[in-house]
């Protein structure tokens, strides 16, 4: 098998399906998040990781902190040579032994760890069934000895049952039951305490709804749910007392100790053979529905096929849109991993190592949500009407909100409610569906209250032109986009140049929407605040070399030469591009800005120089450590936008050069340096002025892999969902001298192809759709199942 992007820690297959770890103290956890879209978990190459359903915060069904050291929170599999008294763990946790053979597969919906050590393999695969609310640990034991084998089997970890962390164990031991069950072979886990959710009785007088379980296909020769009794008192997972007592587990359920989760085996192996075994975890109405339940998962056929399912659905998920370039790095994060990234990361799960919310984030989703649009609209829709639905019937949007409770934060931020209609216009470009407009969704405040999605829309529009500045700026608030300049507008004064960019942008597009509606008066409304926005843009918000960031209340710039710190700012040169709010030679100049003051070897910093000190009328941006995150480190999302500014201009050597600077495949080349996945983007990457400048953190994080993916395809491969048809228009390396896409659209698979036989970097010389030419450079829709583009590039 050829072994791709490879180092010392592991590589890619060769199609790039699976990333395989083959060294297991990994910089930082390299982990998984897999995920059905309501039950999730994350796993790392150690074996830590947690299991939630619906929200990893407030439903949390395994114990876990935040350590990414240790990461020594886990689920963990013992095995025991019962002759020899050996112990270890397929991945190194917890009892940190080394295994003579070791790897650690990433894949679409699934994990697996393969160890070898004292002659025996294991194989242990987890995953997540499409449609039911638990996760199977298939586990394989072969004996690669010539003698007979006695091993043990033990499985391990803590319930939690609700509302994470659970640090108030104590407190919260009081309230769950275990009990053992012959009929499921395992455990069962009851919590009459579920805070989060209210009771008409007062507060925490609600039960917890779910009845968590774990069980085994077979009947366990042991068990225990009492971590005193596991451990032995000041025990240690490393060396759990009931695995040193040769007598195995004792079993104890009960009430109102400190539970846990443990089910053991005991596997007699002849030389040469192999047993095989499947462990699940996961939560049910009540004991009858996990005997149901389990009745799916009984037999190692139901298990093969069920995780056959789950890799289908990877497939048919990642498929929708193929990219075939030069570039082998592109290719595999566009057509997989970042793909993989948004949709079970950010969609489904919403929670990974280094973070974990469960919350929607009104303007998170809505971008995430853009990876469908190449492939499955209909989700992108499903996203938009969720969104509309927590928006106020003033207009406003909660800035985020938490699925179970439905509670959230109303928000002073002032970009939230715009996403919604900045993605529906991204929706109608790739669908041109305007009967969608005409759907209906309630608000947040009055259910009774429905309106249509153009109707949501509008709405934010509104508020947005109601916060304006007296010189016509748009104003900052409690921030926007930038969730870290959180103080810069507390008093309704500080204006922001950004959010002037975006709606710009906004209102240009919705002024031709309102006319196709018969609403010309709005549309000319919005037409006209466009243009007056692009003034006051012009004469407020040009610092000479580049576009300011933002004012404060007190009027003071953010992001000017005057300023010490935070001189410059990534975002407004990228929008002023982006947004073509402003003359073309002042995009030009403040990109050029970006190229002087921004672009670093890691890529352009959201800032320069970072805040050393904090600024209380900036916010928490400047309290974080210079050179991190916010505060002047490489924001991954904000970078995707150079991508696209930087080809807009034209300017394909910067395009490119951000795309390499970004790619977690290429930082992850010097692993040590950089520590995150190779596979996914990180939300961050430390900058020049932090102790661990190159290092990448957040990854997993929301915003960046549907960002890549977008800009990518849209304006370096330069094929564009427009109302006529695909657009194309291609900025390109000079030395690509073939690609090509497959993506559906409306309807149909286009297979387009490019050759580029003068090295040109745009232009194209002739287009022919199913061998006729066409004159256009927009691909019309065609009403076939399939059809081929043939695009020569160069000179017209
Ligand atoms: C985080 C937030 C996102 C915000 C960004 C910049 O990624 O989730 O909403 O835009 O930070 O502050």
């Amino acid at each position: 098998m050829h072994r791709q992007f490879e180092t010392e820690y592991g590589y890619f297959t060769d199609d790039g399906s699976e990333y395989i770890i083959t060294t297991p103290t990994t910089p930082k956890p390299w982990i998984n998040v897999i995920s059905n879209g309501e039950y999730g978990l994350t796993f790392s190459q150690s074996g830590g990781g947690f299991s939630w359903l619906i929200h990893s915060q407030f439903n949390r069904i395994t114990r876990w902190h935040q350590d990414l050291i240790r990461d020594n929170w886990g689920k963990y599999l013992y095995i025991r040579d019962e002759q020899t008294g050996a112990l270890w763990n397929p991945g190194r946790l917890p009892t940190g032994n080394d295994p003579d053979f070791f790897e650690c597969h990433h894949g679409f919906g699934y994990s697996r760890l393969i160890t070898e050590k004292n002659d025996i393999r294991t194989e242990f695969t987890i995953f997540v069934p499409l449609d039911d609310s638990l996760e199977i640990w298939d586990l394989k034991v072969r004996n690669l000895s010539g003698n007979d084998r006695c091993i043990s089997i033990t499985t391990y970890f803590e319930w939690c049952l609700g509302a994470a962390a659970d640090h108030h164990r104590e407190f919260h031991k009081n309230f769950i039951e275990t009990t053992f069950s012959s009929d499921i072979q395992g455990i069962t886990a009851n919590k009459r305490l579920w805070e989060i959710q209210k009771s008409h009785r007062g507060h925490w007088n609600t039960a917890y709804p779910y009845t968590g379980f774990h069980t085994v296909n077979r009947p366990p020769d042991g068990f225990e749910t009492d971590k005193e009794r596991f451990l032995g008192n000041y025990g240690s997972l490393s060396y759990p007392g009931a695995l040193m007592d040769s007598r195995g587990l004792q079993g104890s359920s009960g009430k109102w100790n400190d539970p846990i989760g443990s089910l053991q085996i005991r596997l007699e192996l002849a030389p040469n053979t192999e047993e095989r075994l499947h462990f699940s975890l996961g939560l049910a109405e009540d004991v009858e529905q996990v005997s149901e339940l389990l009745y799916r998962y009984q037999t190692d056929e139901h298990v093969n096929e069920s995780l056959r399912q789950v890799k289908r659905h990877w497939e048919s998920k990642l498929n929708g849109l193929t990219i075939r370039t030069p570039d082998k790095a592109m290719d595999l994060l566009v057509n997989k991993w970042l793909k993989y990234q948004a949709i079970s990361g950010r969609l489904y799960g919403r929670a990974a190592y280094y973070q974990q919310s469960g919350a929607y984030g009104f303007r998170d989703q809505l971008q995430d949500s853009q990876i469908y649009l190449t492939s499955e609209p209909e989700e992108t829709a499903r996203q938009i009407r969720l969104h509309a639905r927590h928006q106020l019937t003033n207009g406003t949007v909660l800035h985020w909100w938490h699925p179970i409770t439905e509670e959230g934060i109303e928000t002073q931020m002032t970009d939230d409610l715009l996403w919604l209609p900045f993605i529906l216009l991204s929706y109608l470009d790739e669908t041109n569906d305007h009967t969608f407009l005409n759907e209906k969704e309630p608000y947040y405040d009055d259910s009774d209250v429905e309106e249509s999605i153009y109707q949501h829309c509008t709405k934010a529009i509104e508020v947005a032109l109601d916060r304006f500045s007296s010189r016509g700026l748009p104003l900052i608030g409690a921030g926007d986009w930038n969730d870290g300049l959180s103080a810069v507008g507390l008093e309704m004064k500080g204006e922001s140049i950004w959010l002037g960019h975006f709606l710009y942008l906004i209102l240009r597009r919705f002024s031709k929407l309102a006319g196709l509606r018969n609403e010309s008066q709005r549309g000319e409304r919005y037409s006209r605040r466009a243009e007056e926005l692009a003034k006051a843009l012009q004469a407020h918000g040009w610092d000479g070399e580049w576009y300011l960031r933002a004012t404060k209340d007190s009027g003071e710039p953010v992001g000017s030469k005057a300023n010490s710190a935070g001189r410059i700012y990534l975002n407004p040169q990228t929008w002023a591009v982006i947004s073509e709010s402003g003359p073309g030679d002042r995009q030009w100049q403040a990109m050029q800005s970006v190229k002087r003051e921004l672009m670093r070897e890691i890529g352009p910093l959201l800032l320069f120089p970072a805040y050393e000190r904090p600024d209380e009328y900036i916010g928490y941006l400047s309290r974080y450590a210079p050179g991190t995150r916010e505060n002047g480190g490489l924001y991954t999302h904000a970078a995707t936008w150079a991508i696209q500014a930087f080809a807009m201009l034209g300017d394909i050597g910067g395009a490119y050069r951000v795309f390499q600077q970004i790619s977690p495949l290429h930082n992850g080349m010097t692993p040590d340096r950089y520590k995150g996945e190779p596979y996914v983007t990180p939300g961050n990457i430390d900058g020049p002025q932090s102790e661990r400048a190159g290092n990448g953190a957040w990854t997993w994080y929301t915003g960046s892999a549907s960002w890549l993916v977008k800009v990518l395809v849209d304006w370096i491969l330069g094929i564009r969902a427009v109302e006529g048809g695909l657009l194309i228009a291609p900025c390109i390396p000079p030395d690509w001298e073939e690609f090509g896409i497959t993506r559906r659209f409306r309807g149909t698979v286009y297979n387009i192809h490019f050759t580029n036989p003068e090295n040109a970097t745009s232009g194209i010389s002739s287009i022919t759709l199913n061998g006729g030419r066409i004159d256009s450079e927009v691909v019309p829709e065609v009403q076939e199942e399939e059809c081929e583009v043939e695009v020569v590039m160069g000179k017209v």
